[in-house]
This record gives C-alpha cells, sequence and structure tokens, in this order.
C-alpha cells in the first residue's frame, strides 16, 4: 500500500503551545503515595520526592502538572495539606473511596513541581466548596505576603509565592459520580463568581472552564454553550476530556478512536464559536484537553478493590503496544488542533493510567505509552504545517457507547465509516532548523511506503527514523522486563530530491526527523 504527504512551508496551522504536553497528577491510587513521594524509599530525597521518578519525569519535559484532581478534587480542603504534617487530617475520599492521609498537599506539590522542571496547573474545589475556598486558595498560593492566607503560607515555610498561573474551575462538574454534581445553569454562576474572586486576588493567572466529561454525556454541547454564556470573559479555556478502550478487541475500530477524538474536538471549537458569534465577543476561548487516554484495562478490577484503604493500587492500567499506537494517532490528533488546543494533559502520570509505573518501595519504569508521548514532547514543539494526506482506507462499524460510565447500557449502531491507515502530521522547530513527521500506519496487515513532498523547504537530511513496534499487539513492559515495547531507529526513511522516502510497518508509530 502507498500513502502520500504534502507539506509546504506557507501552508501552517499554528504555534504549538508547549503546555499541549502537559500532564497529571491526581490524589489517587499510587499517584502520590508511592508514586512521586514515598519518604524511605532508597531513592528519596530529602522531600521525600522518588529520584528515579523525578528522572524518567523530567526526560519526558512535562511543562504543566495538573493537581489535585480529577474527581478527587470535588471534595478536597486544600487547608487539610498544609501545616505541620502531624496535625494534617485523615478524610474519606469519597470519589475513590479511599483514605487521604493529607501528608503531601499544594506546597508539597510545588517544590516537587520545581524538582521535576515543570509548572502546576492547580484545580479548585467547585463541588463541595465555592469561591470563597478558591479566592482563599489564591491568596495562599500566590499574594505576596501581608494578609492572612499569605502570611500562613510563610508561617508553613514557603516565604515566595508559588506563583501558579494557571487554574481549573472544578472537574467535571456534569458527571453523576461527582461530589455535588451541578447543573450547567448552576455550575455557570459558581464559576463565574469564583473566577471573579479568583482574578480579584491574582489578575494575572489563567481559567479553565468546566467543558463537558465526554461527548457521551447526555447534556453535551448544551452544557458548553450555557456556562461558556455565563463565563466567557472571565475564562480562558474550556476542558475537554476522553479515554479510549478497547473492550471489543477489536484493533481497527480502537485505532479509529482518534478519528472520534478529532471530531470531539471540532464540535467543542464549534460551541465555542457559536457563542463568541451570538454573544457578539472578539475574544476567542481556547481548549484545555487536561484528561486523555486510553483507560480500560482495569475498570472491572477497581470495582472490587475494598474500600477506605490507603495509596491502593487503583487505575494500574498496564498498557500494551496497540495502547502506544493509539496514544500516538491522539498525539497527532491534539497537534492538528494546534491553532485551538493550547494546553493538554496526558491522564495521568504515575502508576494511575500512566506512562511511569513504580513499585511502592521498588523500582520504576516506562510503559508502552510512555515513548510516543516521549517523542511528541521533545520533537513536536514548534510550528505544525497543514498536510495533505492521500492514504487507503479502512470500514469500520460506527458504534456510540450510550454510557461513558455505565458499559452495562452497551452501544447504538450509528452506520459504517472510512477510516484512513495514515494518521500523519509535520512539525518545523521553532528555531526552523528540524521538520519532524509523526506517522502511525494502522494497517494490520502492510507495510505503507509513505512519500513525503517537501515542497517549498531546502535540502534537508534523515537524522533518525525512530520506530515503534512489535509483533505482539498485548505485549507490555514490567519491572522485570522494561524493555519488551520499546523504540529502534532503524526505520529506512531517506531523502530523495524534495521528498522523503519511508516505509512504515504494519501497526507502527514513526518519527522522521529532518535537519
Ligand atoms: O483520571 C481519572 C478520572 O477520570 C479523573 O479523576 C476524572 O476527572 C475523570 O473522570
Amino acid at each position: 500500500a502507498t500513502a502520500t504527504m504534502i507539506l509546504d512551508q506557507a501552508y501552517r496551522i499554528g504555534d504549538v503551545d508547549d503546555r499541549l504536553f502537559g500532564s497529571f497528577i491526581e490524589h489517587l491510587g499510587r499517584a502520590v503515595y508511592g508514586g512521586i513521594y514515598e519518604p524511605g524509599h532508597p531513592e528519596a530525597d530529602d522531600d521525600g520526592f522518588r529520584q528515579d521518578v523525578l528522572a524518567l519525569v523530567k526526560a519526558l519535559h512535562v511543562p504543566i502538572v495538573r493537581y489535585p484532581g480529577g474527581n478527587f478534587v470535588s471534595g478536597y480542603n486544600w487547608e487539610d495539606g498544609v501545616g505541620p504534617k502531624d496535625q494534617r487530617p485523615r478524610r474519606l475520599d469519597l470519589a475513590w473511596k479511599t483514605v487521604e492521609t493529607n501528608q503531601f498537599g499544594a506546597n508539597e506539590f510545588a517544590s516537587w513541581a520545581k524538582k521535576a522542571q515543570t509548572k502546576v496547573m492547580m484545580a479548585v474545589n467547585l463541588g463541595t466548596r465555592g469561591p470563597d475556598a478558591a479566592r482563599n486558595f489564591v491568596e495562599y498560593c500566590n499574594h505576596p505576603g501581608g494578609s492572612y492566607y499569605s502570611d500562613l503560607r510563610r508561617e508553613h515555610g514557603y516565604e515566595e509565592p508559588h506563583n501558579i498561573k494557571l487554574w481549573c474551575l472544578g472537574n467535571e462538574m456534569d458527571g453523576p459520580w461527582q461530589m455535588c454534581q451541578k447543573t450547567a445553569h448552576e455550575y455557570g454562576r459558581i464559576a463565574y463568581e469564583a473566577a471573579k474572586m479568583m482574578r480579584w486576588v491574582d489578575p494575572s493567572i489563567e481559567l479553565v472552564l468546566c467543558g463537558s466529561s465526554n461527548m457521551e454525556m447526555p447534556t453535551f454541547a448544551e452544557w458548553e454553550a450555557t456556562v461558556l454564556e455565563y463565563a466567557y470573559d472571565l475564562v480562558d479555556y474550556l476542558s475537554i476530556h476522553v479515554y479510549y478502550n478497547n473492550f471489543a478487541n477489536d484493533i481497527e475500530s480502537f485505532l479509529a478512536k482518534s478519528v472520534d477524538m478529532d471530531q470531539f474536538i471540532r464540535s467543542v471549537v464549534a460551541v465555542c464559536d457559536y457563542v463568541k458569534a451570538k454573544t457578539r465577543r472578539d475574544k476567542t476561548i481556547y481548549l484545555s484537553f487536561d484528561e486523555w487516554n486510553v483507560w480500560f484495562h482495569t475498570r472491572e478490577t477497581d470495582r472490587k478493590m475494598p474500600p477506605w484503604q490507603i495509596a491502593p493500587p487503583l487505575l494500574e492500567d498496564h498498557y500494551t503496544f496497540e495502547d502506544a499506537l493509539l496514544v500516538g494517532a491522539m498525539l497527532i490528533t491534539l497537534l492538528r488542533h494546534a491553532d485551538r488546543v493550547k494546553i493538554a494533559c496526558l491522564a495521568q502520570l504515575v502508576n494511575v493510567i500512566a506512562p511511569i509505573m513504580t513499585e511502592t518501595g521498588g523500582r520504576a519504569w516506562r510503559q508502552t505509552i510512555y515513548y510516543p508521548f516521549l517523542h511528541a514532547s521533545l520533537y513536536g514543539r514548534g510550528t505544525v504545517l497543514q498536510p495533505a494526506i492521500t492514504a487507503p482506507t479502512y470500514t469500520v462499524a460506527y458504534n456510540r457507547s450510550l454510557s461513558w460510565w455505565n458499559q452495562e447500557l452497551g452501544l447504538e449502531k450509528i452506520g459504517h465509516r472510512e477510516i484512513p491507515v495514515l494518521e500523519a502530521i509535520g512539525v518545523l522547530s521553532k528555531d526552523q532548523q528540524e521538520l519532524t513527521i509523526f506517522a502511525v500506519n494502522k494497517d494490520q496487515q502492510n507495510t505503507l511506503d509513505f512519500t513525503c513532498d517537501l515542497r517549498g523547504f531546502g535540502a534537508y537530511t534523515v537524522s533518525e527514523h525512530l520506530v515503534l513496534e512489535h509483533a505482539d499487539l498485548k505485549a507490555t513492559n514490567t519491572a522485570d522486563n522494561p524493555d519488551c515495547v520499546k523504540p529502534h531507529n532503524n526505520g529506512d526513511a531517506a531523502v530523495q530530491g524534495t521528498t522523503i522516502k519511508a516505509s512504515l510497518p504494519k501497526l507502527s508509530w514513526n518519527v522522521i526527523r529532518l535537519t
């Protein structure tokens, strides 16, 4: 099979915001305790932060990490997690039915973020709490001193403000699983008031408004339109979340999910622009895709987890090779929308549906999905070029889940659709010196003979053609076999004049780097 892509310097989608390669740490399972924080571990530093995990995080160059939730944040009292550790309360976390010891909180996370060379994206609780707790939290984190909460921070040993610039106004407030779920009108009003007061405390912050939890929500689109009408002038971004699964064990439909993601982004952009038109605004709302990943391997076992444990192993999906292919295709989809998606967080970062796994007290390793994320983060910054792609297609049944949180409700059959076997994009580096092509071949049988026409570009040479491929779709990396799935750089990409020729192996993730 053959496929072609044309890239032209003059045809550009937009500049990539570095925050497109963000991630997420929630107080959930072993993400914090036994993940990034484990005093007493042989690798722990003076703060109790695991240095083996820090090294794996730093290598990813994650620019921003969302914290502390997720569903957890909708019941969180931020005050519980600051001040002397022996006075911090143990609380029942109703989101994940665990016991939260609060031995790690906002100050520890700010210190960890510094060591991880990343920035904090903080979420406030608009579930059980509201605008008052939110504005106090901004004061605690960002006000220099001379007020109750800023002086409290200084008493707690943090003289300098954390200067957290990006804040989420709650999390998935439309979901019945959320503590204090709200209607769009209830949420819109509260988010508006919280945003107003948070900005009065620190006018330099940026704010993310909650969109729907996913496209299957019954209020999808109407929710976005309603909450934006309340808060349009006070927010910068609208959140969007998605998790895909392969419960059907059908690789073709699974790899087609990046097309759903594309449609989801287009739909949310359309609603943002509808509100812009309706309210005669000049300002554009951008998207914060602050939860995205594959998530399904552990859903059944998690349901059976006995409640009220401290840091139990929840959502510890062991990612397969095929999961890495979809994650790669999703990264390409995000890049294709770099003009509107400014922030994205791979959910999550350590242990919980994560690229990095650890044993409590033991080793740390890279999951399969670590690699496409690493490559995109390292080489996907700059300007995204508008590709013109010609590729064969395959046909899949187009089904819509009737409910995201209740698999038993089943699927609605909509029809069939054609999925291109090639998902690809080109990114020109910030200094214009390097051009990187990311490509997934979704074909199960055939190598794709790929030609990329680089019209308008000067002479390039191939510096590297990285390939992630594996004979076993279900192969995973484990503590004992951490390198079972990892990329090689023996791809055959070569320059012929102003075109690049490459064989993209069946079912593979490819990174062709040109300098
Ligand atoms: O990332 C896991 C959970 O997924 C988050 O807590 C929630 O926001 C989403 O439903």
